[in-house]
């Protein structure tokens, strides 16, 4: 069931949703439609156009355009936003739910032609649609991928999914760094990746209250669009929970004291233990970085001290996140003990003094690093 009520209004935005045709493209073409937007889906082929309108229903006003339309190709894709401008005016968001799942074969055992399917036509359909739509986003436009976990977990029997998905997290984070070092540019685009489970859909119904809907991902999406003066980011939407998240920080509605908690703790390594530490801590961090709430993990070694004590700086998105994490971590705390001078002091915690979302930004741009 979809609720426009929550939606901000989009009257006037004009969105590109290439994919949108498919399980998780349907939640967001419906909520882009209901926060007033006007739409455009390209799809490839005519029966697939004909079934999404009948899938839509009622929610298949005039302001969807479903264009039939190879946009997976450079020629193509420059051809759709070329279109989208005449017609339209002008691009203001894209939102990119390109390509399903693949599984059944493991890496060694993929052929040519899987490679081309799964990898290559799919990668190359995300940097088409990319490179002709982000230089024509109006100011501070959203561009937002959607990717799966499994870029960054690993599911057996399906690496070329995992292989792609990753390679998209890294063009975020290549276009994350390319935005903010072009003044000009950093004006105008803003790119996100909505990380996601298992999403429910009209393909995939599932009795677990905590699966994500593609109306939901819709839904942070919309958000993301209507907050500009929030910066690209990835933002993971696993849980019920992290849903919440993602829009109260789109909405700005975390009010201080009770939004995200920056933990910072210092750690003295023993004689001798310093490396076993820093190799304890970063095999600790895509754990830590993969649990509900967690927005930003990393360790600093000293400037100028190479033997100096470690500084370990944590972000959650909200006391209860970070409670939870003390408590899955707490299992470690002995190993960690072991290679201390001193026995680890609880972290010293701190709230945003201005909204939490501009303090997300000030750390590494929404991006979780270790350095040592
Ligand atoms: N469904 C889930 O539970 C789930 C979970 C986690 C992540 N995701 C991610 O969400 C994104 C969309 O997934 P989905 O489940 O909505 O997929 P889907 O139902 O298969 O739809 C994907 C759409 O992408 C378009 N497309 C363009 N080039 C394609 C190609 N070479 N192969 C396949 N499709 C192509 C198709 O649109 P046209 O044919 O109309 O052009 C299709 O409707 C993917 O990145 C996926 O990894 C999905």
């Amino acid at each position: 069931m979809h609720s426009s009520n929550a939606l901000p209004d989009l009257s006037g935005h004009r969105v590109a949703v290439p994919g949108g045709t498919g399980a998780v493209g349907e939640g967001i073409v419906r909520s882009y439609l209901a926060a007033g937007a006007d739409v455009v889906v390209p799809t490839r082929t005519q029966e697939r156009a004909e079934e999404f309108r009948h899938v839509l229903g009622d929610a298949a006003t005039d302001r969807l355009h479903l264009v039939v339309h190879d946009y997976t190709t450079f020629s193509g894709a420059e051809q759709l936003a070329e279109e989208m401008e005449r017609r339209l005016g002008g691009v203001d968001d894209v939102v990119a739910p390109i390509g399903g799942w693949w599984a059944g074969k493991r890496i060694w055992e993929i052929d040519e032609s899987d490679w081309h399917s799964a990898f290559v036509g799919l990668a190359t359909a995300h940097m088409a649609v990319l490179r002709a739509f982000l230089p024509r986003l109006n100011t501070r436009g959203a561009y937002t991928l959607i990717v799966g976990e499994s870029a960054s977990t690993p599911v057996p029997g399906s690496g070329l999914v995992s292989m792609e998905q990753a390679a998209l997290l890294m063009m975020r984070q290549v276009l994350g760094a390319e935005v903010s070092a072009d003044t000009e540019l950093k004006e105008q685009q803003r790119v996100f990746a909505l990380v996601l489970g298992p999403v429910r859909t009209r393909l995939a119904v599932s009795g677990d209250p905590d699966w994500v809907s593609s109306d939901q991902v819709g839904a942070v999406a919309v958000a993301a669009s209507a907050a500009p003066s929030l910066s690209g980011r990835v933002i993971r939407l696993r849980s019920q929970a992290e849903v919440d998240e993602a829009l109260a920080l789109f909405h700005g509605t975390q009010p201080v004291g009770t939004g995200a908690v920056v933990a910072v703790s210092t750690m003295e390594p023993q004689n001798g233990q310093r490396e076993d530490l820093v190799k304890l801590l970063s095999e600790l961090a895509p754990r830590i970085r993969a649990e509900p709430g967690c927005l930003h993990y990393s360790v600093h070694r000293s400037r100028g001290d190479a033997d100096g004590p470690l500084l370990v700086i944590q972000m959650f998105a909200s006391v209860e996140a970070f409670t939870r994490h003390s408590s899955v971590v707490a299992a470690e705390i002995p190993r960690i003990s072991a290679l201390l001078a001193a026995p680890p002091a609880p972290p010293a915690l701190f709230e945003p003094l201005f909204q939490s979302s501009t303090l997300t930004e000030g750390i590494g741009n929404g991006e979780t690093t270790l350095s040592s």
